[in-house]
This record gives structure tokens, sequence and C-alpha cells, in this order.
């Protein structure tokens, strides 16, 4: 029987050049270089220049993509941008980064799951590929979270950054598919539980109060939940594709905060040296934390065609999720 599996083609990610540390911030707010660190294991992030924005980040991550997988504009059909931080309210961001491109076939849309949205976009972009909708993807995680941040709050507004990154996807047939040893996207869970709306919001919007509004965030609240339910949902996705975590070559978690990517590791029993980490460089990018630390492990060499790889997030909402795919 022939099945079809989205195959990772390329990847790419693109970062702002300017570099806010954590003394440039103790600058601005009452805040220090060793509470940051200590709490959340950030030392700098990065932050979009004036006059760039999400979809130039977005561009950018996907050209870089495109590249790596040796493929012109003109291959892709299908476009999904993960994003909080939209270039506007409408139209979406992945329509202004097609038209940059060149595109003018296919599918373009954003996607909005907060921190969880690259998963989310994974699944859903997975979902059309290897329904035959589309032939291939773009998926981008592109944000400027810098431009929603209360920079008088210094307890959020020391989390977070600005980045992008994007994978190219391919639909490929496989002839008598192998299960778990076939190459792609092999399996994905997606959760929300929006009573917990309040925790993690931004409290502006189009409908509500006609502004852009600032993040809002009970940080106890939103780390007490967040080991339970990344646990949670990668174990669920393990059982149901039978496999140990000795058996996962890499985790490439959403870059929230270090005590979390490292709390959710030890409680699913993977080893430190198999977890990806950037939030140390690239603080919490929200959507685009992991491509951007996909993009840099494919980029040095650790991950390579053929290994399995889980990424997992959560994020507002709450929304959370997991993705297990063969590079
Ligand atoms: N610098 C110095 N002091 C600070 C700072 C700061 N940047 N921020 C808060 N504080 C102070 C508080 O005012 C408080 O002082 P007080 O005791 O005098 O009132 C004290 O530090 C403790 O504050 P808490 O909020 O209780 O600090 P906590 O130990 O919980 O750490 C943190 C805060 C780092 C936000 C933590 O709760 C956390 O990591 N939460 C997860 C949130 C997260 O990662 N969100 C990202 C988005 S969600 C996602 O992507 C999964």
């Amino acid at each position: 029987m022939t099945v079809r599996r989205s195959v990772v083609r390329g990847c790419g990610a693109y970062l702002p050049k300017t570099i806010l540390t954590n003394n440039d911030l103790a600058k601005r707010v009452d805040t220090s270089d060793e509470w940051i660190v200590q709490r959340t294991g950030i030392s700098q992030r990065h932050i979009a220049a004036d006059g760039e924005f999400t979809s130039d980040l977005g561009l950018a991550s996907a050209k870089a993509a495109l590249a790596d997988a040796g493929l012109d504009a003109g291959d892709i059909d299908l476009i999904v941008v993960a994003t909080s931080t939209p270039d506007y309210t409408f139209p979406a961001t992945a329509v202004t980064i097609q038209a940059a491109l060149g595109i003018t076939n296919g599918a373009a849309f954003d996607l909005q799951a907060v921190c969880t949205g690259f998963v989310y976009a994974l699944t859903v972009a997975d979902q059309m590929l290897s329904s035959g909708l589309h032939e291939r993807a773009l998926v981008i995680g592109a944000e400027t979270f810098s431009r929603i941040l209360d920079w008088e709050d210094r307890g959020t507004c020391v989390l977070f950054g600005d980045g992008a990154g994007a994978l190219v996807l391919e639909s490929v047939a496989v002839d008598d598919g192998n299960g778990i040893d076939d190459r792609g996207v092999l399996a994905a869970r997606l959760r929300a539980d929006g009573r917990h709306c309040d925790k993690l919001y931004v409290d502006g919007g189009p409908s509500r109060t006609q502004t852009v509004g600032h993040l809002r965030m009970e940080g106890r609240e939103v780390f007490k939940h967040a080991v339970t339910m990344i646990a949670e949902v990668v174990d669920d996705l393990m059982d149901a594709t039978g496999l140990t975590a000795d058996e996962i070559d890499w985790f490439v978690p959403h870059q929230a905060n270090r005590r979390i990517i490292d709390g959710s590791a030890r409680k699913l029993g993977l080893s430190p040296e198999k977890v990806v980490i950037t939030v140390d460089r690239h603080a919490n990018t929200s959507a685009a934390s992991i491509p951007l630390a996909l993009s840099e492990a494919v980029g040095d060499g650790r991950i390579k065609q053929g290994d399995l790889v889980m990424l997992e997030a959560m994020g507002g909402g709450f929304t959370w999720g997991a993705v297990l795919l063969r590079w």
C-alpha cells in the first residue's frame, strides 16, 4: 500500500542583527544578569530593527530553507506561517511572504497557537500534504514579540526575543510504508485547554480594544503546568508509536525557559546530550523557537538524515503538542 509522508527537504533561520543582553536590560528595569540566568537560562535575545517586520524575518528564513532544499520558490504551493505577532490584523503575514517570494499559486495562511504555533502549523501542513491536497510546503515560525512586550514589566520583558525559522516539506509517496522507519512526519498530538486563557495573554486586540496590547503572564502558573503538560503529550506520542526515550535521537523543545526544558527532559528520561538548547542566546521566540533550534542543530551537524526527532511546545491558551519526525 502506498502512503504519503511529509519529508523535510530543507530548513533555514533568521535572527535580527541587534542583540540585547541581560546587562543591557538591567539598565532599563530593576533586574540583573544573575537573576535572569538563574531563573530562565537566558543570557541575550535578538531584537528586530525599526522597520523590520515579522514578514521580513519569515521571508529571510524561508529563503534560507529553500536554498538548503535546493528548490525554487515556484516549487512551493502551500505556505503556513505560525505567528502571534503578524504584520497586520489581516491580510495574513503568509501572503506577504508569498508575494515577496513571487509565488502566485497554491494556498497561504497564518495560524495562531502562540508558542505551540510551529507544532500546530507543522501538523496542519503535514495533513494537507499527506492527503495529496498540496505538494510542497513552507512551514514558517516568525515572531517580533519585542513589539508586544511591556518594557517596564521585568517579569515578562526579560523572557522573549525576535526571530524566524522555516522548514520545506515535500509530499513523498512511500510504497509499503515502514511506519517508524520512514522519513518524514510520523505522528503528532495537539492539545488545548482554554480554561487557562487568563494565565498568559495579550491585553489588546481588534475586537475587544482596537489596540495591539501587551503580553501579560502569571509566570508561576505557567511554570506549574508546563512540565506536566509537555511530559503528558510526549509520553502519549511515544506510547502510540511504541518508542522509548532511548530511541529518540534528538529532543527539540520549544525554548521557553531552561528550567522547563531540563525538567521535561528529566521527566521523560531523555539524556541531556540529546536536548537542543538555544534559549540561552535566543530567549523565547514563541512560534519561531523550534525551527530556529532545528536549523542550528542541522547546521552544526548534530541532526542528520535518518535521525528520529521529537519536537514539543507549550504556550498561551494553554495550547501544547508534540511532533515525531524522522529527518
Ligand atoms: N528580575 C529580578 N526580579 C524579578 C524579575 C526580574 N526580571 N521578574 C520578577 N522578579 C521578582 C518578582 O517581582 C518577585 O519579587 P517579590 O518576591 O519581591 O515579589 C520575585 O522575583 C519572584 O517572582 P516570581 O514571579 O514568583 O518568580 P519565579 O521564580 O516564578 O520566576 C519566571 C519567574 C522566570 C517568569 C518563572 O515563573 C517562569 O519561568 N515561568 C514560566 C514562564 C515562561 O517561561 N513563560 C514563557 C511563555 S510560556 C511558554 O513559552 C511555555
